[in-house]
């Protein structure tokens, strides 16, 4: 047992808890606060969103023991919040609710879209609320009770707040991903790090990505993150070795190249997420310029079994590091996932997620040239879910780390 003290709907709060337990379970068995739901109990349903330090997460795949000091607010707290209560009266008037069984995640994620996505319309709201599922399938009453919420407060000029995400919680989530744990750790030469992270004298987002519209604000309903890594040879070698898109291919997990020329590509791409599987086809054109060592990709691709689609820019530019011997190479990604396989774009996981592929990725690139690139796959599959499964995995042990002190 581990005691840790936290606030819940704005009342402190101790508790023992065993190292297992999620916090749904303490919220429901320790607490009595029933009205957060537990369906699925593997972060893919919603029911069981809370706020924590103001961000809506999946209460059944966070441990208890990681929310020390931390802020919960479940359904019971927001009882005089003033969005909630328009939310509840929608969802009365525009019947967005049978059994109700998501309701409270659904209300949950609903605000969260309202202060976040104060514009959104009845599109963009059935985006992000894909994360949610309602097993009775009511989301037209669900999806109109949101829109009529948003209108009505356009329409009394309610001052629009764009809230993001918590400060403090973002703060976390960069210290969680900022250090590997050893055992994650990908070879020094290959550090990933984020765009806010970047080494001195290298440029967080190249000024080719931001042009192209990536590294600016994310387009309405794109995943967008850049990152870099770092290889230990000189720019040039690099930069042949990446307009080799064989090999190429050969570094990326699940990824198959059918067909190429110098300037189209077809392929494909196979995806393991839970019990989806997903085999996307389809093409992509690439602009390489040699004189800048930049590279543009712009795919597109869709897979027929699971009626997935995505679209995906990337762009990539390859710089000196302070010693010519080793390279840079800044990754600029955003991609338009949709269909089953949406859910996976919600929430900084998805972004996570791309930094440990690219992780993979890089620290294939460094092997294949001590293996004069084989040509060899990595990967035959994608297991996306191995990857998310890793990401969580590394957050919470990161998250313990910081709060016992101690190596976990
Ligand atoms: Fe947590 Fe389904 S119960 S996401
Ligand atoms: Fe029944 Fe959504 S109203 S699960």
């Amino acid at each position: 047992m581990t005691a840790i003290r936290l606030t819940v709907n704005g009342e402190g709060v101790a508790a023992d808890v065993p190292p297992r337990m999620h916090l749904a379970d303490l919220l429901r068995e320790q607490l009595r606060l029933t009205g957060t739901h537990l369906g699925c109990e593997q972060g893919v349903c919603g029911s069981c969103t809370v706020l924590l330090d103001g961000v809506p997460v999946r209460s059944c795949i966070i441990q208890a023991v990681a929310c020390d000091g931390l802020e919960i607010r479940s359904i019971e707290g927001l009882d005089d919040d003033p969005i909630t209560d328009e939310l509840r009266d929608a969802f009365r008037r525009e019947h967005g609710l049978q059994c109700g069984f998501c309701t409270a995640g659904m209300l949950i994620a609903a605000r969260e879209i309202i202060l976040r996505v104060p514009d959104a319309d009845q599109q963009r709201i059935r985006h992000e609320l894909s994360g949610n599922l309602c097993r009775c399938t009511g989301y037209v009453g669900i999806i109109n009770a949101i829109h009529s919420v948003i209108e009505r407060r356009r329409g009394k000029g309610v001052p629009v707040e764009r809230i993001r995400s918590s400060v403090k919680f973002e703060k976390r989530r960069e210290e969680m991903s900022a250090r590997p744990s050893s055992k994650d750790a990908t070879p020094a030469s290959t550090q990933p790090v984020s765009a806010s992270r970047t080494a001195p004298g290298a440029s967080a987002v190249p000024r080719e990505t931001e042009s192209a519209g990536i590294g600016a604000a994310a387009r309405e309903g794109w995943t967008q993150f850049v990152e870099n890594f770092v290889i230990q040879k000189p720019p040039r070698e690099v930069w042949k070795m990446l307009s080799d898109f064989r090999r190429v291919a050969s570094c990326l997990p699940g990824a198959e190249l059918t067909e190429h020329n110098d300037r189209n590509i077809k392929g494909r791409m196979n995806v393991k997420l839970g019990p989806i599987r997903a085999a996307f086809t389809g093409s992509a054109t690439v602009e390489l310029d040699p004189a800048t060592m930049t590279g543009r990709i712009r795919g597109a691709g869709s897979d027929s079994s699971s009626g997935s689609r995505t679209k995906a820019n990337a762009i990539y530019k390859i710089a000196p590091e302070e010693s010519v011997s080793v390279s840079r190479v800044v990754l600029s990604v955003e991609y338009n996932l949709q269909g089953p396989l949406a859910q996976f774009s919600r929430s900084g996981l998805a972004q996570d997620f791309g930094r440990r592929l690219i992780a993979e990725f890089a620290t294939n690139l460094n092997a294949s040239f001590g293996s004069a690139g084989s040509g060899e796959s990595h990967a035959a599959e994608l297991n996306a879910g191995g990857i998310l499964w890793a990401t969580v995995k590394h957050r919470l042990l990161a998250l313990l780390r910081r709060i016992t002190g101690r190596q976990v």
